[in-house]
């Protein structure tokens, strides 16, 4: 198997970070045709799990709004699985390949309002798998938002507080250990390459899909902003493979990640995973790293004021961590000029809805 022969060949390097803020157009060469790079994507085991094709639509209102270039968007919040999301594609090949590889148990470590410990805890009862969540600054809070989907969902949660965060890598590999030492078969995803890379692998086919949607639509000079992550590098490599000049801009949430060890410097990783004659780096997305405020998990007023604006134009609910802030980055590169006019703009919405309970309090008293 290509994913199994590609996990013996890997080789991560996680010391170096940097940060690209320069801009730069992909080459149009024509490298592999869409059908071509679909046979790529099909050689690896896959599930059905996500509802597919996610719609691309207009935004007109925004677009009035704003009066600059025309902005669409791409609905990955409506994949389905628990709410939605950018994950609902990933799990497609994550989830074979858990089961291929002979594993009965899933480890997870995240933060108490994570989407991705969600959409887990629902691919991993599509597969029928024991699922261990262990979340971070959890201890005492309200069980709203992802966290109450985690519990209904039936996740083995492990609630910990501040102190016991500050080593959860720890505490979920002495869980495994003693799995392990009670005969199981534990999968720790935070010890695995391939979830890193498979989140990469579900947006190269959103990248085929979008590819036809874009066409039907006749849409021009795309340029796609999006969280920068896993999911805009894999329309990055779809674009790049297939000879598209789409432009991305990617949005920072974060500072506690670093985008090389987390992304580029898995380039070729999923080159060699998808048999590509091209991949992706740095000089293929504009990073724009100033929206994140505080921190990650920590709401700005200009976000707070982006998610209300997108529901009040176009009825588009968006999350406090990642599309929220997106849309918050969306609005000010408008204001000042940082897309241009003749440009369509794709708004990659990549989930997060029950973060918005999460932050009820602070969305309720946010006033315009
Ligand atoms: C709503 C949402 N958008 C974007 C991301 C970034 O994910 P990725 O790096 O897989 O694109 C996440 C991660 O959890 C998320 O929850």
């Amino acid at each position: 198997m290509l994913h199994i022969l590609f996990r013996k060949t890997f080789i991560s390097n996680f010391q170096r970070h940097h940060r690209l803020l320069q801009f730069t157009t992909m080459t149009t060469t024509q490298k592999l045709t869409p059908d071509q790079l679909q046979e790529r994507i099909d050689r690896l085991p896959r599930m059905q799990i996500a509802h597919l094709p996610t719609p691309l639509e207009e935004m007109p209102r925004l677009t009035e709004r704003l009066g600059g270039p025309n902005i669409w968007i791409k609905r990955e919040d409506m994949t389905g699985l628990a709410f939605g999301g950018n994950k609902a594609r990933h799990y497609e090949f994550e989830m074979p390949h858990v089961q291929n590889e002979g594993y009965d148990v899933m480890i997870n470590i995240m933060d108490y309002h994570s989407n991705n410990a969600r959409m887990t805890a629902a691919a991993a009862n599509k597969i029928g798998i024991r699922y261990i969540l262990v979340l971070k600054n959890s201890a005492n809070r309200k069980m709203q938002g992802n966290l109450l989907i985690d519990k209904i969902l039936g996740a083995e949660l492990h609630l910990l507080d501040e102190f016991q965060s500050g080593d959860a890598e720890g505490y979920a590999t002495r869980l495994k250990e003693q799995l392990e030492a009670d005969g199981h078969r534990p999968y720790l995803i935070q010890d695995h390459l391939f979830p890193r890379i498979v989140g990469m692998v579900g947006f190269v086919q959103a990248g085929i899909e979008l590819q036809e949607q874009i066409e039907e639509n006749g849409l021009k000079n795309v340029h796609i902003i999006g969280v920068a992550g896993r999911s805009l590098c894999g329309l990055i490599l779809a674009a790049k493979t297939m000879g598209l000049d789409w432009k991305f801009t990617g949005v920072t949430v974060t500072y506690e990640v670093q985008l090389d060890e987390y992304i580029f410097d898995h380039n070729k990783d999923i080159q060699e995973l998808l048999d590509l004659p091209v991949t992706f780096d740095k000089s293929d997305m504009r990073v724009l790293d100033q929206y994140i405020g505080e921190g990650y998990g920590v709401m700005t007023a200009q976000v707070a004021e982006a998610i209300h604006i997108a529901a009040q134009t176009d009825a588009i609910i968006l999350d406090p961590n990642y599309t929220g802030t997106t849309m918050a980055a969306l609005i000010d590169q408008i204001e000042q000029g940082g897309f241009d006019n003749d440009e369509t703009v794709i708004f990659l919405h990549t989930g997060g809805l029950p973060a918005v309970f999460t932050f009820a309090e602070q969305l309720a008293k946010f006033k315009q």
